[in-house]
């Protein structure tokens, strides 16, 4: 058997994709920032067999035999069969594990789909099957169609996803990274990730994204997104921090106020969610240290800060924000370089 294994980290959006059209296209552009410590490991390995009208594999997940991934694998093969038409000659193993807690709530499909994405990108290359020159362009451009969150995982630092006119090279079928300059205060960007609750996503992606579809502010939505994505490139470079903290906080509440005015509606913010944005709020006026929350489409909290503020910060959170969180868990990640071939 031939083998590969990636490495893929798991990113947090700055300014939200919230909303797609067919074939992953995503209804505006986002920007996110690549994690460190929450990755997903994956290997795949694959056998020739006859060619045949089937995708032949099987799936395990930290050690086990895990059925439950197959519909989202079987539909992402489906969606990537025209890319990678040797799919169906091979039969494959996917093995996999991630480095934070299972059902943590933390998404798993962004550091998932890309590292996946990666592996056939490596198997399409080693087997000299045609594909596009660029490797990691090719891999973000699988990754989308797995989970279109995953498509910026393939890269690290500051990554866009989906055509912005102020940023070369954007697209919506692939990720590239941010080239333009970035303020030191942002260099080795932390992220500690809060774990509200712990349960099954109550909205899953694919439903949430289709809320967008006949949503009253949908239009209004889609350019407020694209236009806080020139200003977050602004920001990037100058290094204001209030107004960085300002718009992010802005973006995860706007993510939330879409759900809430859908049909149907979601409050997918937990008491302690609250209870811990009133903390970061409190303790940033009382002490002026810049620190913000971000919301995933879920009841954790990503707390983001500078590097500088570090000490502080891990002092603020087992002192005030611990107790919110359930079984005391929380992850101290940071800006990352993407992933590894291992
Ligand atoms: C709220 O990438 O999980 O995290 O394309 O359906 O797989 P699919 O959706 P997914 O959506 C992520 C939405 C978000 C915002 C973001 O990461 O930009």
């Amino acid at each position: 058997m031939n083998k590969v294994t990636w490495q893929s980290p798991s990113n947090i959006a700055l300014v939200k994709y919230w909303g797609k059209y067919d074939n992953q296209i995503p209804a505006n552009p986002s920007i996110s920032f690549t994690l460190n410590a929450s990755n997903t490991t994956t290997t795949l390995s694959w056998k020739e067999k006859d060619a045949d009208e089937n995708f032949d594999f099987e799936v395990w997940f930290e050690s086990q035999l895990e059925d439950s991934f197959r519909p989202k694998i079987e539909a992402f093969f489906n969606r990537v069969n025209h890319m990678l038409p040797f799919l169906k000659r091979f039969r494959f193993k996917i093995e996999t594990s991630n480095t934070f807690p299972h059902s943590s709530g933390i998404a798993s499909s962004a550091s998932g789909l890309s590292a996946l994405s990666l592996c056939l990108a490596s198997m399409a290359k080693s087997l000299n099957i045609p594909h596009d020159e660029d490797f990691y362009r090719f891999a973000s451009t699988l990754s989308r169609l797995g989970s279109g969150s995953a498509s910026r995982s393939v890269y690290g630092n500051l990554v866009v996803w989906g055509k912005h006119i102020l940023v070369d090279g954007s697209s919506d079928n692939y990720a590239t990274p941010l080239e333009s300059k970035v303020h030191s205060v942002f260099e080795n960007f932390q992220d500690t990730i809060l774990l509200v609750d712990k349960g099954e996503k109550q909205v899953s992606s694919t439903v949430g994204h289709g809320l967008m579809n006949g949503h009253p502010y949908a239009s209004k939505r889609f350019e407020q997104a694209s236009d806080n994505l020139s200003k977050m490139k602004e920001i990037l470079s100058s290094g204001d921090i209030e107004a960085f903290g300002n718009l992010v906080e802005s973006e995860a509440l706007t993510l939330h106020a879409m759900m809430m005015t859908s049909n149907p509606y979601f409050i997918l913010m937990k008491p302690n969610t609250l209870r811990i944005i009133e903390e970061i709020w409190k303790f940033r006026k009382q002490t002026k240290t810049p620190v913000y929350f971000t919301l995933d489409a879920g009841a954790n909290v990503h707390m983001v800060f500078p590097e500088m503020v570090k000490n502080k910060v891990d002092t603020f959170t087992r002192s005030k924000l611990v107790g919110y969180c359930k079984n005391e868990e929380y992850i101290c990640d940071q800006i990352g370089q993407g992933p590894r071939q291992l």
